[in-house]
């Protein structure tokens, strides 16, 4: 059987690929960056650029990052997302995300496809929660947008020496960013999936099967249905490493009631959702980004109630008195939280 391993737990006793262990611990530097260059890569797709504000070459090298790694950019709005970085480890004087614009979504994608360059923005880490781990065999697995933290692995891999495959999936070619980039690795290699030539999505089966030999290590990053598919027919892999899109969804939770002091309210937490989730239904600037305890921007502070704290991000002084809102619950009946 596979194991679908978080990314934090996947690194503990094993050495990144590069021979150093990235920080997975929450990174609070703060920079000032510009939006140096705005480029469509496919359609709803744009990847930026950012650079140092004062754009001297001769400046100081942006902070280092590992494939995997991602930034929190916070947004002229105050939202805070995170991005995969997908450009080049090396090149230690611009950062590059690539963000889909999610036409229905909360609206932190529509504000980056807003920002022209020039924009100053604010970003924090870079963080490293999908750490690319040494194996004999890789299968890097990418549906759309999920390309941005797989294509540096991909390249990391394949400049190590190490035996890879890579299935790229997506609705179709103009939608799936970064074609031109994939088109100068072995395409040998490479397997583009585009449904609308294809008869639809691949069939988990389909990707797996994509698998170099005995030991492969599979790192996914794509939608759910994705992660579904390749997580039924993953019996083949020695492990698997996902980075994901939406939130993951509650296990073993427990019914709780939560109340907002400032607001005033009461809100019911079912087993089978965070209190997140319930509490921007109400409150829909509540502030977050990762979705699954490991940024530390939802953190809330609790004035009663004892809490069960599921986050990767707090420290044990900082879980006195406060919680990660989209992950932890309470270990009891209610918790009071000021909001
Ligand atoms: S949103 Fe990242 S820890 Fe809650």
């Amino acid at each position: 059987m596979f194991r679908a391993v978080g990314a934090a737990i996947a690194l503990a006793g094993e050495l990144s690929l590069l021979g150093r262990r990235p920080p997975v611990v929450a990174v609070r530097r703060e920079l000032e960056l510009v939006v140096r260059r705005v480029r469509a890569e496919a359609s709803d797709v744009v990847s930026l650029l950012l650079t140092r504000a004062d754009g001297d070459p001769a400046g100081p090298e942006l902070p280092r990052w590992w494939p995997g790694a991602h930034l929190d950019v916070v947004l002229p709005s105050g939202r805070v997302r995170q991005y995969s970085l997908c450009g080049d480890p090396a090149r230690r004087d611009g950062y590059r995300i690539a963000v889909r614009r999610i036409r229905d979504g909360a609206g932190g994608s529509r504000e980056v496809h807003g920002l022209g360059e020039g924009a100053r923005v604010r970003v924090r880490g870079p963080r490293s929660g999908f750490p690319l781990i040494r194996a004999p065999r890789y299968l890097f697995m990418a549906g759309g947008i999920g390309i941005t933290p797989i294509l540096p692995m991909v390249r990391a891999v394949a400049a190590a020496g190490a035996d890879w495959r890579f299935v790229y999936a997506g609705r179709g070619r103009d939608s799936m960013p970064f074609l031109d980039e994939i088109g100068g690795l072995d395409p040998s290699r490479v397997v583009i999936w585009a449904d609308d030539e294809r008869g639809g999505p691949p069939s988990g089966e389909a990707l797996v099967a994509n698998a170099p030999g005995g030991g492969t290590v599979g790192y996914l990053c794509g939608p759910p249905p994705m992660l579904a598919a390749v997580r039924s027919a993953g019996a083949s892999l020695a492990a698997l490493h996902v980075e994901r899109f939406a939130a993951p969804p509650v296990s073993g939770g427990r019914a709780f009631t939560v109340e907002l002091a400032r607001a005033g309210v009461s809100l019911e937490v079912p087993a089978d959702r965070s209190a997140l989730e319930v509490i921007t239904e109400r409150l829909p600037d509540v502030a977050y980004s990762c979705r699954q305890g490991f940024c530390g921007t939802c953190r809330t502070r609790v004035l009663a109630g004892a809490v069960e704290h599921r986050d990767r991000a707090l420290t044990a002084p900082e879980r006195a008195g406060t919680m990660t809102i989209c992950v932890s619950r309470a270990e009891g009946e209610r918790l009071v939280l000021d909001l």
